[in-house]
């Protein structure tokens, strides 16, 4: 579908009438229509777009624009396993991991995870001797959703206490190492590639630290996760401990495979079969649901509809749940790679905003810091709240209330505002719009329900816009631009030049 073909009902979107949120809440059926409940296996989820402008003008508008782009069969196509990844002339496959759509796929994700399962219980079991932590190196996908995944469900009765390093400064490694013991120590090598340079040079020196600690065979205590078997074999990994997975499956997307093994270490084979069945269900939703009732294609439509009718170039994400801590940053990752782009599927030209930068941060934390913008600065900012009904600790349940109502407090007066009379300072202008996700509990199903939503919403978004969201070459330039520094071999300007000089890196 041509860019051109989709622009007027653009333009029609951007020229509806924008009644206040809260002369939409005159609608009695509102909240009905907007707030919907998932019964899903880690049990049920609300999911609230009502504080949003969705309305059933710019749905019918949005929706013209589904039909002229054919969402329903790019949907299909995603699942049937077609070559959607056009730029890369691949499929896109992580739901086969969670054994949804193209049978062929499913059928390996499933080989491959048999095989992953026989080893992370091998190693529980002791074929490695006492482990008692677990060092993940990777970076970008193949190391975010393993950390989140890891700080939202590991925090106490962990199997295995993992370490995730991502960043090539010596120091993240220095931080983990310092918390282990080379003697009971694991090394994962997570990379999709495996030619990531932050990913191998600490590997290197992760191994160089469990031979420095007494460890004879620094390589006999390594699992390698990859699509590139062959190069963790020819680097130095024993075939038995290489976890392979589908070249099929992004970078981004990539936790539900065998770079998911540091989640299976800290919670068992239960644990992550449960993850991968709180996705599935969500497949199965957007999959199935009509388009009214989807709550991936409606949370989509809200996206857009601020992106390209209001002009929101950021969107927000808090969670009122700290081990939910780094879901933003994950998010970030995930919406800002996939749709951060200049150009349509097709090979032209995006002439209109591409995915908003997507941060966030947790509650009630942030109110103390960045709301403050959200209520009054001049900037439109969409936010999503994430809540979980059941807390994660012990304490005086009086935190959870507090926090609980800290965050649907926010909502409310983000939407209500405040008229401050004479006192400009003191006005909250309101009409600011919110949608929350209430999950009852936190526990693996409903982290993979949640992840799974977020990657179908962006999927969507793209779909709507004409984007490969499967694809990233914007990261290429500067990896190439890094590698000709440290060997010396390329001009640069001025002030490149100097700040090699100045740090004594130029040659
Ligand atoms: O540089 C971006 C990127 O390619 C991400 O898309 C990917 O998740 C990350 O690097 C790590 O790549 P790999 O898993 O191949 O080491």
């Amino acid at each position: 579908m041509a860019a051109t073909a989709t622009a007027p009902l653009w333009t029609a979107l951007e020229s509806l009438p924008r009644p206040a949120l809260t002369e939409l809440f005159a609608d009695p059926g509102r909240l009905d229509r907007y707030a919907t409940v998932l019964d899903l296996p880690g049990g049920p989820i609300r999911f609230d777009w009502s504080k949003t402008h969705l309305s059933a003008d710019v749905e019918a508008v949005l929706g013209q624009i589904a039909e002229a782009v054919d969402l329903e069969g790019s949907r299909e196509a995603l699942f049937a396993g077609a070559l959607i990844n056009n730029t890369e002339g691949r499929a896109a496959t992580h739901m086969a991991e969670r054994g949804v759509g193209n049978p062929a796929a499913a059928e390996e994700a499933e080989r491959f995870h048999e095989r992953m399962q026989a080893l992370v219980e091998a190693i529980h079991e002791g074929l490695l001797g006492e482990v008692k932590s677990l060092i993940h190196i990777g970076i970008g996908g193949s190391a975010l959703g393993p950390a989140l995944a890891i700080d939202a469900l590991a925090r106490e009765d962990a199997k295995v206490a993992v370490h995730v390093v991502s960043n090539v400064d010596g120091a993240a490694l220095a931080a983990a190492v310092a918390k282990c013991d080379p003697a009971t120590t694991l090394i994962a090598v997570a990379s999709k590639t495996f030619t990531t340079t932050e990913t191998l040079m600490n590997a290197i020196s992760a191994l160089d630290w469990l031979r420095e600690g007494g460890v004879e065979d620094p390589f006999g205590r390594v699992v390698a996760l990859t699509a590139a078997p062959d190069k963790a074999v020819a680097w130095g990994v024993d075939e038995t401990r290489v976890l392979p997975f589908a070249e099929t499956v992004g970078g981004r997307y990539s936790l539900w495979s065998s770079i998911g093994f540091p989640i299976a270490m800290a919670l068992g084979w239960d644990g992550f079969a449960a993850f991968l069945a709180g996705a599935a269900a969500i497949d199965h939703h957007f999959l199935e649901a009509q388009l009214a009732e989807n709550v991936v294609i409606r949370a989509a439509f809200a996206d857009l509809y601020y992106t390209q009718a209001r002009h929101c170039s950021s969107r927000a994400v808090f969670a009122y749940d700290e081990r939910l801590a780094l879901l933003p940053s994950y998010l970030q990752q995930l919406e800002m790679e996939s749709n951060g782009k200049r150009v349509l599927a097709d090979g032209t030209p995006l002439t209109r905003p591409s995915a908003p930068v997507t941060w966030g941060g947790v509650g009630t934390d942030a109110q103390h810091a960045v709301f403050q913008l959200l209520h009054q600065g001049t900037h439109l900012i969409p936010v999503d709240f994430l809540a979980v009904g059941i807390p994660g600790h012990d304490f005086d349940p009086a935190h959870h209330r507090t926090l609980l109502a800290n965050c649907f407090a926010q909502g409310a007066a983000l939407m209500a505002g405040k008229a401050g009379g004479d006192d400009m300072a003191r006005d909250y202008p309101g009409d600011r719009p919110s949608a929350t996700i209430l999950c009852d509990e936190l526990g693996a199903a409903t982290l993979g329900s949640l992840i799974a939503f977020h990657e179908h919403r962006t999927f969507v978004s793209a779909m709507m816009l004409g984007i490969n969201p499967f694809d990233q070459f914007g990261v290429e330039l500067g990896k190439a631009i890094a590698k000709s520094i440290e060997a010396g071999d390329a001009q640069f300007d001025p002030s490149t030049t100097a700040l090699l000089a100045a740090a004594g890196i130029d040659g």
